[in-house]
């Protein structure tokens, strides 16, 4: 059994403590909040079982403390995973990892030297259809992979630390880096404004990458609540569209041939589209937050690293930074 302490129980903590509570091999030992409100409404759901406290330091002075879980805002992220490593405590860091790259590598450098493990939570890689993409994809169901296109927009929630791409993008960005196992854009622009906020609210990312051309859409300025992935292969295209209550993931035989050969002059090549069959996978029922909650308790066990690791998180900064310098240029 794992002692884990959470900070943060704002809109996403509460998920994350429950999923934490629902681990029968992880123990909620304190949900820490600088509002008293916040802790009196945890109090409301799990009372005696578990500790609060509004300063998060006693967390870190804690010894039966093993773990510390992080939702807090993302500009509190830095100060307080460095603190919890220097604590000797092992971290499970709400996405986006850090403000800065720079952040990131400092944060990488200093788990590796205590031996602690940094995971950050890139829900989308644990989500069991973007694993059931990816298994399609490892055997060549797609074929090459010519584009992916993705859209994450909804009314709100506004937020003053981070724009609506590092908010929302980030999360594509890890189903990409892992579908692609960690390939990297070779070009990256886009495209943004800024209404209502002192960050973009609405952005337009593309990027190229060797073999493929990638669109990410965030907004939290739109009328419609979206969650929509395409990854359209050579040979097949699969849709994931979260938003669906049932038939999320659909898997189209529809593509593009091109026809030569000898008795065809080079003018003359034949491009002919492909419609085919419609299916849908088979896709076990698993709550991809609880899978990433695990996964971090599998890796504290096995002292092995996340497959979220910070490099991993380093990719996707890496993105968001050079995006962010390139915006409306
Ligand atoms: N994985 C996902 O799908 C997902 C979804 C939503 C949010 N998030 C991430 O979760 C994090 C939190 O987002 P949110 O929307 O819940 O923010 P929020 O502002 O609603 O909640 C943050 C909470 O942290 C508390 N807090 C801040 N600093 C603290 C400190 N030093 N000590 C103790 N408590 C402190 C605040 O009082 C607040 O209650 C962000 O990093 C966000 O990107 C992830």
């Amino acid at each position: 059994m794992i002692d884990i302490a959470l900070i943060g129980f704002g809109y996403w903590g509460p998920n994350v403590a429950r999923n934490i509570h629902a681990n029968p091999n992880l123990n909620l030992h304190t949900i820490c909040d600088i509002k008293q409100a916040r802790l009196e409404k945890a109090k409301s759901i799990y009372i005696a079982q578990t500790c609060y406290e509004t300063d998060y330091k006693k967390l870190f002075e804690n010894d039966e403390i093993q773990a510390i879980a992080i939702a807090v805002e993302t500009n509190g992220h830095y100060h307080l995973v460095k603190e919890a490593l220097l604590a000797g405590k092992h971290v499970y860091v709400e996405k986006p990892f850090t403000s800065t790259v720079k952040e990131a590598k400092e944060l990488e450098t200093l788990a590796k030297e205590l031996n602690l493990i940094i995971h950050v939570d890139h829900i989308m890689i644990f989500h069991p259809i973007i694993q059931k993409i990816k298994y399609l994809m490892d055997n060549g169901e797609l074929g090459d992979i010519l584009f992916i296109d993705a859209m994450r927009m909804n009314l709100g929630q506004i937020k003053k630390d981070v724009s609506a791409m590092w908010d929302l993008a980030v999360h594509d960005l890890s189903i990409i880096d892992f579908l692609m196992d960690g390939k990297e854009p070779f070009y990256i622009n886009s495209v943004g404004e800024k209404y209502y906020n002192p960050k973009e609210s609405l952005c337009f990312l593309t990027m190229r990458y060797e073999g493929f051309i990638s669109h990410i859409q965030s907004s939290w300025i739109s009328p419609l609540k979206e969650r929509k992935l395409i990854v359209a292969g050579a040979k097949k295209m699969v849709v994931f569209d979260d938003m669906k209550i049932s038939e999320k993931l659909m898997v189209y035989d529809k593509g593009v041939n091109v026809i030569s050969g000898d008795n065809i002059e080079y003018a003359d090549y034949v491009v002919k589209t492909r419609d085919g069959d419609v299916w849908m996978p088979y896709v076990p029922q698993q709550d991809a937050l609880y899978n990433s909650i695990n996964h971090f308790r599998e890796c504290i066990e096995s002292n092995k690293q996340s497959i979220s690791n910070p490099r991993q998180a380093i990719r996707l900064l890496k993105i968001l930074e050079t995006a962010d310098k390139n915006m409306n240029k």
